[in-house]
């Protein structure tokens, strides 16, 4: 493992809307689920991750169409019954389409998420981009299942702020409890007017691709502080985004090695001037910039 030439600090975390406390760091699944040769590996690392210490898995009914949340499930379910962990020590957070975002299809949807995770609620469920149904019915049908205890949360994904402003003047859009967006060293847009509304309003943001989809571990801009600190460019990039109230990251790892060393970004402290030297290698927006999406 990269060597810690500062002393290490506690796992930084985000305050939920509901006074709940996340860890700042969790672990994205995006192409696990997909390929039935790579299951018994990809449960393996979910085991992995979780014995680390990773405590919020993000997932969504999309990746591989269903086979990452079986992937979380079988997971989730053997860590429990080999005693590592109980079910309230993990928080789950998984996606619904946009096409099945209105209340009817939204209930058979968070069911199925249900069943193939093996959970009975849902710590955060999320609208994983805008799509055709109305935000209110979109709302409704949220509330029917926090209701049932389906969820426990709602929170939405791929929206910039004027779609927020839409949900929040909506009865009910308040209770968003997370945006998850594209946000990483290389897309630093969010940060000129999103993050600082999400900030006014106590709405944490979920970074995703906070490794620019694994660019950012080998991008020679994040070189001079990763051999400062003895840690890795991937580490500086997600300790980078951490270092920002309020922002959480989700890297995706399949990899033993790759999973520990991202775990470590975690207690990885950069100083005032090393976050100098990142901004001149990746300078924050000076302008408001459309929201990208991956
Ligand atoms: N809401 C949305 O619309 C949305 C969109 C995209 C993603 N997401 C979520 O966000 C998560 C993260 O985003 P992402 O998967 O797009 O990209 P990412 O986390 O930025 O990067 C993942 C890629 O980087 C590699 N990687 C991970 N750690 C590394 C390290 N330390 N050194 C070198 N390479 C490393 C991974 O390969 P290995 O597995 O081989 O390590 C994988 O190919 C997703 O998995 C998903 O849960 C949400």
């Amino acid at each position: 493992m990269p060597r810690m030439t500062r002393p290490a600090r506690t796992l930084p975390e985000v305050e939920l809307p509901d006074g709940v406390r996340w860890p700042s760091l969790g672990l994205g699944t995006w192409r696990y689920g997909e390929s039935a040769a790579r299951r018994l590996d990809e449960v393996a690392a979910l085991r992995l991750a979780l014995e680390i210490g990773y405590r919020v898995i993000d997932t969504a009914e999309m990746y591989g169409e269903g086979g990452a949340e079986e992937v979380v499930g079988e997971a989730l379910r053997q860590s429990i019954a080999a005693g590592t962990l109980t079910r309230d020590d993990v928080h789950i957070v998984t996606k619904v389409y946009p096409h099945n975002a209105s209340p009817e299809a939204m209930r058979q949807a968070c069911d199925a998420s249900r069943r193939r995770l093996g959970v009975d609620s849902i710590d955060l469920y999320l609208l994983h981009w805008r799509g055709g149904v109305p935000l209110a019915d979109t709302l409704a049908g949220f509330q029917d299942l926090r209701a049932r205890g389906w969820i426990n949360r709602f929170g939405v994904s791929n929206f910039d702020t004027a779609d927020l402003e839409e949900l929040f003047a909506l009865p009910a859009g308040t209770d968003c409890a997370a945006n998850q967006v594209y946000h990483s060293l290389a897309e630093r847009g969010p940060e000129f007017e999103l993050i600082p509304w999400q900030r006014g309003r106590r709405l944490p943001l979920m970074a995703y691709s906070p490794l620019d989809q694994g660019v950012l571990a080998r991008h020679t801009g994040l070189s001079e502080v990763a051999q400062r600190l003895g840690a890795t460019p991937a580490q500086v990039a997600l300790a980078a985004l951490m270092a920002q109230p309020g922002v959480m990251v989700i890297p995706k790892s399949s990899d033993p090695q790759r999973l520990q060393e991202n775990w470590a970004s975690a207690t990885l402290a950069l100083a005032p001037s090393d976050l100098a030297v990142l901004d001149k290698a990746f300078p924050p927006p000076r302008r408001k910039r459309a929201l990208a999406m991956r």
